[in-house]
């Protein structure tokens, strides 16, 4: 206020003294100054708080609130809050665990996004523990063999190959680990072979063919004169190896209207040889030999294996009809009378020039083929048997 004031006026100097409408001075200055003290301390309460503790906002962790600062890092308050995701286990093909925290690894996601643990929080990031997925054993192949079989139908000394089988496939996946099975395919279907046996002889033939294994010996020439004495002739499956060198034995029996054939190179059994195996076996006794027709296996035994590589070498296989036995029982007399109760027209008998004592062969054949004559029986040798 002051002298120059024009509401001011001299008291009593115009009349009656006029009471003017004032603003409200005196009151107002104060109540302004309260209020603005009160709201200076709500503002200062409100944010000290924040901003005294360094606060930017809050997150939401496994679903609990909590503060972050203004550079907060998922690292960091995955260490405040000990968050340790959980790791999946390793489970076998059936889906049973094997190794408890074995599979992998858990995470730390926020907003469902894989975090870097770096990461710096925003307030109202979620943040969250995932735990890691499970993981199933490996699975290992193994493939298997499934022999085939091989049918022989018919009964006779002949062998012929009907079908030459094939051995299936099986694949088989089970879990490294365990070892469970979880699926089994046959992936190739075995196919049985089929060999037929038949008779040399066609019907009604009254004719014999004999024939002697293992040679030659020192039997052999025995038998060569009885046969020679008896004017018949008969069919030799010699070992190739033992008649290598042989040459003039060979070719005598051959001179005799014998025949030489093949019972293998070393008088192997075929049927635990592979292909190559038996293949050698039977051509280098063909070729020590000079040439054969015939196969009989050792043994008499065989497969379609043997009957294939066989006729690959243009070589049948014979077996017989009539075993003597005279490799067993070195007695002339049974020698005979084991002939003469198993023999029938076409039949191939069996009886052995070496691999052993063969006197009593020798000592018997003159009663046999005597018999076998008289019995009207025509001697012969395989080749015209199986003509
Ligand atoms: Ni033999």
């Amino acid at each position: 206020m002051t002298a120059t004031d024009p509401h001011r006026t001299p008291a009593g100097h115009d009349g009656p003294r006029r009471r003017e409408p004032r603003p409200n001075k005196s009151a107002h200055p104060l109540l302004r100054a309260l209020l603005t003290v009160a709201v200076l301390t709500l503002l200062l309460t409100a944010a000290w708080p924040a901003r005294g503790l360094g606060t930017a906002g809050f997150v939401l962790v496994d679903g609990a609130p909590v503060a972050i600062g203004g550079q907060t890092t998922v690292v960091q308050v995955a260490n405040a809050r000990d968050l340790a995701p959980l790791t999946g286990a390793r489970l076998d093909v059936a889906g049973d665990v094997i190794v408890p925290g074995g599979g992998i690894p858990g995470t730390i996601e926020v907003g469902s996004t894989v975090a870097p643990l770096d990461l710096i929080l925003h307030d109202g990031s979620v943040v969250a523990t995932r735990r890691g997925a499970d993981r199933f054993e490996a699975l290992a192949r193994t493939t298997a063999s499934i022999p085939h079989e091989v049918r022989v139908e018919g009964s006779g000394p002949v062998v012929s190959l009907v079908r030459k089988g094939s051995d299936g496939e099986r694949e088989s996946f089970r879990g490294d680990r365990s070892g469970r099975t979880v699926a089994e395919f046959i992936t190739r279907e075995p196919v049985d072979g089929s060999l037929r046996r038949s008779s040399a002889l066609a019907e009604g033939q009254k004719a014999v063919a004999l024939t002697f294994d293992d040679g030659p010996s020192r039997f052999t020439t025995d038998i060569l004169a009885v046969l020679a004495e008896k004017g018949t002739a008969a069919t030799f499956f010699w070992v190739g190896k033992v008649a290598a060198g042989r040459s003039d034995m060979i070719r005598l029996a051959r001179d005799a209207g014998h025949e030489v054939e093949n019972h293998s190179w070393s008088h192997a059994d075929l049927t635990a040889l592979n292909a190559e195996g038996i293949h050698t076996e039977i051509s280098r006794a063909a070729e020590a030999l000079g040439g054969t027709r015939f196969l009989r296996p050792p043994y008499g035994k065989y497969n379609s294996t043997v009957v294939e590589q066989a006729g690959t070498l243009g070589q049948s296989l014979v077996l017989w009809d009539v075993d003597t036995l005279d490799w067993k029982i070195h007695d002339a007399s049974s020698i005979l009378s084991r002939v003469q109760a198993a023999v029938r027209p076409g039949a191939v008998i069996l009886m052995h020039d070496g691999g052993g004592d063969r006197s009593q062969t020798v000592a018997a054949l003159p009663a046999v083929v005597d018999w076998l004559l008289n019995e009207g029986y025509a001697l012969t040798t395989l080749q015209h048997l199986a003509d």
